[in-house]
């Protein structure tokens, strides 16, 4: 169920927009800010304020790959798995992503603090390789550094 401020949101950036598509994906965002993630009934309430039908508003959802279907920890950690990254350590990073937290990618940890996630071009690839936790970007990062940088997520 969407708050009442989502709801005022998402009307909100309707108002400013010249189709009720194109204000599509900021709905879904701002629904997912709730839980990190859209529920089916979240999903159905985004539709009928948007006068979409819910089967629209999830091929939306399931295209855009930061839309989330599926519950997730209180963090996401998004690892970009795209060429830059590949070439420039994406798998050092990846296995020690998995071994600190003991999850694939794809799952979340047992108390729900993480879910790791793989994920596409972050948009830093001069910096790769690169992670995103939440919103916040991380480029050039050294394994070594990961437990500090997890530590910042409680
Ligand atoms: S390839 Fe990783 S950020 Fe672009």
């Amino acid at each position: 169920m969407l708050t009442a401020d989502s709801r005022n949101e998402i009307l909100a950036e309707l108002a400013h927009s010249e189709t009720n598509r194109m204000a599509c994906i900021e709905a879904l965002k701002i629904a997912q800010r709730e839980n990190g993630w859209v529920s089916d009934g979240q999903l159905r309430e985004v539709a009928d304020l948007l006068e979409m039908t819910p089967d629209e508003v999830d091929g939306v959802a399931t295209f855009y790959n930061l839309i989330r279907r599926r519950p997730v920890g209180r963090h996401v950690i998004l690892l970009c798995a795209s060429v830059s990254c590949w070439v420039m350590g994406y798998a050092i990073l990846r296995a020690r992503v998995k071994q600190t937290l003991g999850i694939e990618p794809g799952q979340t940890t047992a108390d729900g603090r993480f879910t790791i996630l793989e994920n596409q071009c972050l948009g830093a690839c001069d910096h790769a390789p690169v992670l995103m936790i939440n919103d916040d970007l991380y480029r050039d990062v050294d394994p070594e550094q990961l437990g500090d940088i997890l530590a910042k997520y409680a």
